[in-house]
């Protein structure tokens, strides 16, 4: 994959991000979220690629935009798939809270888990804890694993969670060996992504969420090379059907971080908000800065892109 067009990509997560952040704490969260999908489906097209979204705005009939199986691109240069959320963490915008991101995972064709909309049970940890965990053990085990690859002990290490009824056991057993928790609203990205950021202060990410972040967020710990797996968590067997249909016959199948996202992948998210991972957008008289991170498995470069962006000379804001 041309290394440029990570670069290219970053414009797309920028002008969502923008877009979106007008809407910080107006209460609208399809106002928002509308905003960051106007800006990114319009900057895709100008990017030279033929890209498919796998992972979108939802199915066909369900999203006028951005869904599932929709070309986007130039319509000249390298097949590509995108997995994207133009707003992830659309509560958190529209209430003023801290982590949304713009964010979207690259690969080549076939690369990308067509991730059904439903749960999905998560793992996340950074470079020092691969090896350490495994989604089908207990949380306990996890921990103390984990413990002991970091050289510390369990009561210092911290698990960022959901903050959902569903996690009441799962927090209470964490609780239970003594480690540290983070509870979050919303936001289980960059969640993940903070297990692998030396100041983030976070060490693993246990819990359910949604299992197209879970395809983003393995991409993006395929980059910073960290763990991510994943098993996809029914509610029904509509669920099940619909995980059929995508082609995923195993519903308790393990998935790891390569089966997720694997080959070439590219990790682009600009900040709406402020958070761990990224500042939020910053209005200025002239315009806007935005606050961005690009991110290659191919090479592991790590770029933070600061950018101002004058909107008297670019039209499309
Ligand atoms: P949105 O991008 O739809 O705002 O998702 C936010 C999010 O918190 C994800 O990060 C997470 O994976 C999912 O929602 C959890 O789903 P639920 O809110 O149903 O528990």
């Amino acid at each position: 994959m041309n290394r440029n067009l990570a670069l290219e990509f970053v414009r797309a997560t920028e002008i969502a991000a923008i877009n979106s952040a007008r809407w910080m704490g107006k209460g609208d969260e399809k106002a928002a979220d509308q905003a960051a999908v106007d800006g990114m489906r319009k900057m895709l097209d100008t990017i030279p690629c033929q890209a498919t979204v796998v992972i979108g705005e939802g199915e066909r009939d369900e999203a006028p935009m951005l869904y599932i199986g929709e070309e986007v691109g130039s319509g000249e240069g390298p097949e590509l798939e995108i997995a994207l959320d133009p707003l992830e963490g659309t509560t958190i915008c529209a209430n003023g809270g801290n982590n949304a991101i713009a964010v979207m995972a690259i690969g080549q064709k076939g690369c990308l888990l067509n991730a059904p909309d439903i749960y999905m049970n998560k793992i996340a940890v950074g470079p020092m804890g691969i090896g350490a965990v495994d989604i089908k053990d207990t949380p306990t085990n996890n921990l103390k694993r984990l413990a002991q690859k970091k050289g510390c002990s369990v009561s210092d290490l911290t698990v960022i969670i959901l903050d959902r009824p569903r996690h009441k056991d799962l927090i209470q057993e964490v609780r239970d060996n003594g480690a540290r928790i983070y509870l979050i609203g919303d936001g289980d990205v960059s969640a993940a992504i903070a297990t692998a950021l030396p100041d983030s202060g976070i060490d693993l990410l246990l819990g359910v969420g949604g299992a197209p972040e879970g395809v983003i967020a393995a991409a993006a710990m395929r980059c910073v090379k960290g763990d991510f797996q994943g098993i996809l968590v029914p509610r029904n067997d509509d669920d099940i059907i619909r995980a059929q249909k995508m082609g995923i016959p195993d519903i308790n199948k393990v998935f790891t971080m390569d089966e997720l996202a694997k080959g070439d992948v590219m990790f682009v998210a600009t900040g709406v908000t402020d958070g761990s991972l990224l500042k939020g957008v910053q209005f200025k008289s002239w315009g806007a800065i935005t606050s961005s991170i690009v991110m290659r498995s191919k090479s592991g470069t790590i770029r933070h892109i600061s950018a101002e962006h004058h909107f008297d000379r670019k039209p499309v804001y």
